[in-house]
């Protein structure tokens, strides 16, 4: 077993997961954890090359620590999207390496990289001229045919030579021909055993693991092995259940906060007033709330009520407050 000491800097990440993690669902994930890292969705890097991309890269400071995952092949263009990274001021640029969508596949982005090591040196290569900002990698443990130990082992190793900082390995395999993402997510077994044996083989790699983790206490098992666990869906489906979590995984000596519902949504206050001045819609940071809320009498009634209200064109603030008076009085 591989002691996780020194503790890894992001030994807890909220994966990245398009139309889901985006910027108003990470500042909600502010009002639970301030250590965890958080990931943008995926930005494919061409989309940065037009004025009118850019402003997918806006964020909110508080999101920090925050990091870019970036879609592409082209050194230039993925080189001017981490430059731009850099100005914006990103925490680290992560190269998607993972996705397995057909889209990603045409670009020649995403998990089809896998087969083109030298693409993604020369990506790196490209990046590490822009800027110092570390650079780390999300990918499978293989995709297809080319799913051996070795082939892992020598992507990773061959990655970590030319200067990725970290691999975040979503542990099973992408099928490209016959599933579709969704069943990439579920279908291909969760393979924890391979990547333990990497990070095993080579303790100095920082190596973290991805997939199938349901809870904190599964974080803080993984953390006996792992450098560091990123949870997708987890979060995303009861925020909740990770409160506490920086006490629990980045400093076991602080005093645990009474974090609930309601105090979430009233953290968010201020940042909707700010988002509705903007021509903003409450939804587009409402509903992220409807998981914040799972078994108390009413909670299905609470989240109608808010979905219904929520989607109206002259949604206001005054919805949330409604809506937090609910659940502190039911001590929510
Ligand atoms: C709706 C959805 C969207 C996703 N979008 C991305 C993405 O943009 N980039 C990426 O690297 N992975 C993406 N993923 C994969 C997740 O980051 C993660 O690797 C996967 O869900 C396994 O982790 P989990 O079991 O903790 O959810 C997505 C997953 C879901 C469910």
């Amino acid at each position: 077993m591989i002691a996780n000491s020194p503790k890894d800097k992001y030994q807890l990440s909220v994966a990245p997961m398009l139309d889901y993690t985006d910027r108003h669902f990470r500042v909600l994930m502010r009002q639970i954890t301030k250590k965890a890292l958080v990931y943008t969705e995926m930005i494919v890097a061409q989309a940065l090359e037009h004025k009118t991309g850019k402003k997918l890269l806006n964020f909110d400071e508080v999101e920090h620590p925050i990091s870019l995952q970036l879609g592409g092949d082209d050194p230039k263009i993925m080189a001017n999207a981490a430059y731009l990274a850099d100005i914006w001021g990103y925490d680290e640029i992560n190269i998607n390496l993972g996705c397995p969508s057909p889209r990603a596949r045409s670009g020649n982005f995403g998990a089809c990289l896998m087969t083109n090591r030298d693409q993604v040196s020369k990506c790196i290569e490209a990046i590490k001229k822009q800027t110092e900002l570390p650079i780390t990698i999300k990918t499978r443990t293989g995709i297809d045919h080319l799913d051996s130990e070795e082939f892992l082992k020598d992507f990773i190793y061959s990655l970590a030579n030319d200067g990725v900082d970290r691999f975040i390995i979503h542990a099973r395999k992408a099928w490209l021909k016959g599933l579709n993402p969704k069943q990439n997510r579920t279908i291909p077994p969760l393979e924890y055993d391979k990547v333990e044996r990497i990070k095993a083989l080579r303790p100095d790699l920082k190596i973290e693991l991805n997939g199938g983790i349901k809870s904190p206490e599964d974080c803080i098992k993984a953390l006996q092995k792992f450098d560091g666990v990123m949870v997708g869906r987890a979060i995303y489906d009861n925020p909740l259940l990770w409160k506490n979590i920086d006490e629990k995984i980045f400093d076991e000596n602080a005093q645990q906060t009474d974090i609930k519902a309601s105090t979430v949504i009233k953290g968010l206050i201020p940042y909707t007033e700010k988002h509705l001045s903007e021509n903003g819609k409450l939804w587009d940071i409402a509903k992220h709330l409807l998981n914040l809320v799972h078994g108390i009498p009413g909670a299905r009634n609470w989240r109608r009520k808010l979905s219904q209200r929520g989607q109206t064109a002259k949604a206001s603030i005054q919805i949330l407050e409604d809506a937090i008076k609910i659940l502190e009085d039911s001590g929510m």
